[in-house]
């Protein structure tokens, strides 16, 4: 297949002026897959009522088709169409974090989307993105869009064109090309189909954030260290670089613990550097342990950039201690991480 890409990275502000804005339009109506820039990662959308489209997700993706999908919309008049009436505490958050990196699981009233889209669940994801250019492309094609991270499943997340069109170049109809996801991580998603509402994926919207809105409003259960995953993403291996990935919580007696470190990355906060075996290569992580934001901006970015550089063998990365903010980047670092050092393993 001929995967077009549209440019769309000087019209942040003024899309409908893109003169090809139409042909994405058609595509999507035609049942065709489009990948799109969000705030969080790329996602690749289809229409999400075309059963024959979703179905061309899962086959583009690789993905195992019982991980259900996040559904996209620009306006909250939209969930009419396919949600049961949203409750009171759910609808006080929407409407002061979005439009924004959070997606909520709500009753699905059946009947519009096709099946596909919840994997036979009795809810279903939503989202209403802030990127500028993805939320004036769904204003302008104004139909609910299906759109999981616009990866091959198993691999980390794009937030970029180029991580985009490495992975889907042939598979999907058109790649729209709109600069680097400024957050970075896929979005936080709250089931709010319980009371209180749990965090089935952190993500930059924490759950003090959500809590200073509807205090005590989000189960306290450690979710992430569960057995039983609440999304059913969760049992699948995501995010891994072919690169081995160790995360570092202690860089005590580290110098000695390898031979050499020439061929040795280490991805970590530059106010860490002096620590890190002198032969090694560095990768700026973020500037200090508060710099979370960077920190997510960069991780996927870096982990992308590991296994097109061929002088690197292995990898290790700082570990955050973890607190509200880093819940979601060490949630990403553990699923893509094959080791631990500083927990009583060894390298
Ligand atoms: O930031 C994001 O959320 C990106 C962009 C494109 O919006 N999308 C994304 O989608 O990360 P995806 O498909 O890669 O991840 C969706 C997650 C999966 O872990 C899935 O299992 C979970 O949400 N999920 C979706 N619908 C669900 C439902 N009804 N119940 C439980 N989990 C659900
Ligand atoms: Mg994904």
């Amino acid at each position: 297949m001929d995967t077009k890409v549209w440019d769309v990275r000087d019209y942040q502000q003024n899309l409908n002026q893109y003169e090809n804005l139409d042909e994405i339009k058609l595509t999507f109506e035609r049942g065709g897959l489009v990948a799109l820039p969000t705030e969080t990662v790329y996602g690749l959308g289809a229409d999400a009522r075309n059963s024959l489209a979703v179905e061309k997700i899962y086959k583009a993706k690789g993905r195992p088709s019982d991980n259900p999908l996040i559904v996209h919309i620009h306006h909250r008049r939209q969930l009419e169409d396919f949600t049961e009436p949203i409750n009171d505490k759910v609808e006080l958050l929407m409407e002061q974090l979005w439009p924004g990196p959070i997606s909520f699981i709500v009753p699905l009233k059946r009947g519009f989307l096709c099946e596909r889209v919840s994997g036979g669940l009795s809810s279903i994801a939503v989202r209403m993105p802030s990127h500028s250019i993805g939320r004036q492309l769904l204003q302008y094609v104004d139909m609910p869009i299906a759109a999981p991270s616009a990866n091959l499943s198993g691999k980390p997340s794009p937030t970029t064109f180029q991580h985009v069109y490495k992975d889907l170049n042939g598979r999907v109809e058109g790649i729209v090309n709109g600069d680097q996801s400024e957050e970075g991580l896929e979005s936080t998603v709250l089931d709010c189909t319980q009371y209180p509402f749990r965090i089935a994926r952190p993500g930059a919207i924490t759950k003090s954030m959500i809590e200073k809105i509807i205090p005590d409003c989000v189960d306290d259960q450690e979710i992430l260290d569960s057995e039983k995953p609440i999304a059913p993403g969760m049992k699948y291996k995501h995010y891994a670089p072919e690169t081995p990935l160790t995360i570092i919580n202690s860089f005590e007696g580290l110098e000695n613990a390898k031979d050499t470190w020439n061929n040795s990355a280490f991805i970590v906060p530059d106010d860490k550097q002096s620590l890190v075996p002198k032969q090694a290569q560095l990768i700026s992580l973020c500037q200090n342990e508060e710099d979370i934001k960077t920190a997510n901006h960069n991780l996927y970015h870096i982990l992308h950039d590991l296994d097109t550089n061929e002088a690197i063998q292995d990898a290790y990365i700082y570990g955050f201690e973890k607190r509200d903010d880093t819940m979601a980047i060490m949630n990403r670092m553990e699923k893509a991480a094959d080791h631990h050092i500083g927990k009583g393993d060894n390298v």
